[in-house]
């Protein structure tokens, strides 16, 4: 199987993952901004292993997205192993391991950032995948946990094939909030020569050209950035390139509205989990209080195209 990463235009602007928010339908309207890799949301890897009827939905994906990478979690290189083989017949373009999730239930399992305190189990898990596909493996942490930082960890799985790196500049103690501190990035730099994304905190072109500039990386995830205004993409790589980029008036907002809602319906059965994003896309509006209140109780197309209709 080719490595995608390898033929990416730099810098690389990517999706980062996030339960709950980039399924298949946002993934293809970052697309369409422009985003060069999309993230899905972390999969179980022991769900994947025992063909969990939810877990197997996340599976689900259009060949439009590619490159499209899946993130597994989990805390068995076994499972890894089987899972990595399901990914791979599914048609992602890539796998990517969680190192870095800080959410209790995940932590509990001995997944996500506590694998950063058990590197001898991060390197069996990330060896399991790399033997089991021949899809490229990339990888995804933050910047410390506890005394156990990412250039610890790279240390200690550098001589595996891992095609790419993703590091959060927080520590797993600030979860998502508070400054990230780019030093690890700039270090592992230094040990580490495939493709380096830098991520944390990137909420405006400026950051992303700041962040580029400060850690040397490859390229950057962003994630809360985009929340509603997923043409962030656009507006880095205009910024990247010209210096300069435009802000969406509320008709071309609208319209990225529907094209979301409209896929969101292909896609799934309901439209509860998209309500949050029709929130965060109308933050800006001078009637986003009016507005909200009808979003959030919105079941069909029809009833955005109605609300949208009078504003
Ligand atoms: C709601 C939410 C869900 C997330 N889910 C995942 C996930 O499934 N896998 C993962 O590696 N990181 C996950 N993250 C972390 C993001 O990918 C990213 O590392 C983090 O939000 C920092 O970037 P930001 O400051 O630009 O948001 C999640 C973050 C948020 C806020």
């Amino acid at each position: 199987m080719t490595n995608f990463w390898s033929k990416l235009n730099k810098p690389i602007i990517a999706l980062a993952p996030m339960a709950g928010i980039t399924d298949s339908s946002f993934r293809i309207v970052c697309k369409q901004f422009g985003a060069d890799v999309l993230y899905t949301e972390m999969v179980s890897a022991a769900g994947l292993t025992f063909e969990g009827a939810k877990t197997l939905r996340y599976l689900k994906h259009k060949k439009k997205e590619r490159p499209v990478v899946l993130q597994l979690f989990g805390s068995n290189p076994k499972q890894f192993a089987v899972a990595a083989k399901k990914v791979e017949k599914a048609g992602f373009s890539g796998i990517d391991i969680n190192f870095g999730c800080p959410a209790k239930k995940v932590v509990q399992n001995q997944s996500g950032c506590t694998l950063m305190d058990n590197l001898d189990n991060a390197y069996n898990i990330i060896k399991a995948t790399c033997d089991a596909t021949s899809l490229p493996v990339s990888i995804k942490l933050r910047r410390s946990k506890g005394k156990t930082t990412a250039s610890m960890l790279i240390e200690k799985v550098k001589d595996l094939p891992i095609k790419a790196i993703m590091i959060h500049g927080r520590s797993f103690e600030q979860a998502f909030a508070g400054d990230p501190e780019w030093d690890e990035i700039i270090k592992v730099r230094k040990i580490y020569k495939g493709i380096l994304l830098a991520n944390g905190g990137i909420y405006s072109p400026e950051d992303a050209k700041k962040v580029l500039a400060i850690t040397g990386a490859d390229g950057i995830g962003l994630a809360q950035g985009v929340w509603g205004s997923p043409w962030l993409f656009k507006q880095v790589k205009d910024y990247l390139k010209k210096d300069k980029y435009t802000n969406l008036n509320w008709k071309q907002i609208k319209k990225v509205i529907l094209k979301h809602a409209k896929l969101s319906v292909k896609d799934k059965d309901n439209l509860i989990e998209l309500r949050k994003h029709l929130l965060w896309y109308v933050k800006g509006h001078k009637q986003a209080k009016e507005l909200k209140k009808e979003l959030i109780h919105i079941t069909t197309l029809k009833d955005i195209k109605s609300i949208l209709k009078k504003y």
